[in-house]
């Protein structure tokens, strides 16, 4: 068993992931729905920090100003009352109908203005909220017929919304940053901006980068067979992983947004030794809050729901004490300096070398034997991971 969470773990949930009520395109609900204060409330007496939502999430798209407002104080109520933060905040620009071809980058550019409204809207209350991370995760902006989308196009107006949005938060003084999340198909056949590697790209193009990271999940890289810590260590190194979405997934297929833990437990493993202890290099860990974008199977009751949420944080403390383990065995500390993994944090070229000098260095080529300098000895990665997977295992320390 794992310890209980408390909010200094800052685990968080979305109101779309404990309020999913089991629709999926073959049948309909199989839970009914699921009160904002009641959802609040459980997150705290489980141990959860925050609260994370879409604007649609709270109250109804067409809702009145007065229903909107009715809503929002009955959430502030209750995070006062529990002491759940609000960490993110995002947007629906997928589910109305009027988004069938997206939102910033809908062919129609009625629909793109409305979009930019509604998502300047919601940018108000996630600073009234106290957010800190505003989450763009472009659902429909993509399409299914190459024919049917100029995807350059699309592209300078997605960037058009995010310099946009961007210069809002500037004007308004808000201490809010962007964090676009990556997805490579579902609802679209193809979506812009499909993985974390795309994202970074685009980043670049924007006005303002510096206000702009990803919001990598796990399943969503796994569904491309990309593997998610690799992708997530490369976040790290551009200094942009503003957020993450963890849950768990099962091969390339449909978006199964699993409990964490649930998929691939050897990548979640790799995962969270890298948020809590960064690389074995010496390179930065993750100090953000950790987000579960995921959907309690349909099959379950509400009871199930938050057995899915225990499941979810124990997976990661659990993930977490053996990470620290890993790291502390001298058997690994041994098996990382035999295979030569901190040797990776010393910079090829001594200080000041360029180009001349290596040339002017016989030992790095003319006089280098590849053969006798390996002298036949493998590197031992094997040893290591068994290791790592004998600690996953709880099988030592
Ligand atoms: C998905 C996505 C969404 C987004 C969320 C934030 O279902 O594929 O992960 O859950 O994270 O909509 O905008
Ligand atoms: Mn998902
Ligand atoms: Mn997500």
């Amino acid at each position: 068993m794992s310890r209980t969470p408390t909010p200094a773990d800052r685990f968080s949930f979305g109101l779309w992931t404990i309020g999913y009520r089991g629709i999926d395109p073959f049948g309909g609900p199989t839970r009914s729905a699921m009160d904002t204060r009641y959802a609040v409330e459980k997150l705290a007496e489980l141990g959860a920090a925050g609260l994370t939502f879409h604007d649609d999430d709270l109250f109804p798209f067409d809702a009145t100003d007065a229903a909107r407002r009715t809503e929002i104080d009955r959430l502030k109520q209750a995070l006062a009352d529990t002491g759940i933060t609000v960490p993110m905040v995002t947007t629906n620009l997928f589910s109305h109908p009027v988004f069938k071809d997206g939102g910033f980058t809908s062919n129609d550019r009625a629909v793109r203005r409305f979009a930019l409204r509604k998502v300047l809207r919601n940018l108000d209350l996630a600073a009234e909220l106290g957010a800190r991370t505003f989450v763009m995760w472009g659902g429909r902006e993509g399409a299914e017929h190459d024919a049917a989308k100029d995807v350059q196009q699309a592209l300078a107006r997605y960037r058009e919304a995010a310099d946009l949005l961007a210069e809002h938060v500037t004007e308004r003084g808000y201490d809010l940053r962007f964090a676009l999340e990556p997805k490579p198909n579902e609802p679209r056949g193809d979506i812009l901006l499909p993985t974390l590697g795309h994202a970074l790209a685009f980043i670049d193009s924007l006005e303002r980068p510096e206000l702009f990271g990803v919001n990598p999940e796990v399943g969503h890289e796994q569904m491309a067979g990309l593997n998610y810590a690799a992708g997530v260590a490369q976040a790290l190194y551009h200094g942009k992983l503003f957020h993450l979405d963890l849950n768990g997934q099962r091969g390339i297929k449909y978006d199964q947004d699993l409990v964490f833990g649930h998929g691939d437990l050897h990548n979640a493993f790799a995962l969270v030794d890298l948020l809590e202890h960064g690389g074995p290099g010496g390179t930065p860990a993750y100090d953000g809050p950790r987000h579960f974008d995921f959907k309690p199977a349909r099959t379950e009751d509400d009871a199930g729901v938050w057995d899915s949420v225990r499941a979810n944080m124990a997976n990661y403390l659990l993930l977490a004490e053996r990470a620290a383990a890993f790291r502390a065995d001298p058997e690994v500390q041994e098996a990382l300096a035999a295979s030569k993994v901190p040797e990776l944090a010393v910079p090829t070229l001594a200080d000041g070398e360029g180009a001349a000098a290596l040339l002017a260095d016989r030992t790095a080529f003319e006089d280098f034997d590849g053969a006798a300098h390996y002298d036949g000895r493998g590197y031992g990665f094997v040893r290591l991971q068994q290791l790592a997977t004998e600690h996953l295992m709880g099988a030592r320390g």
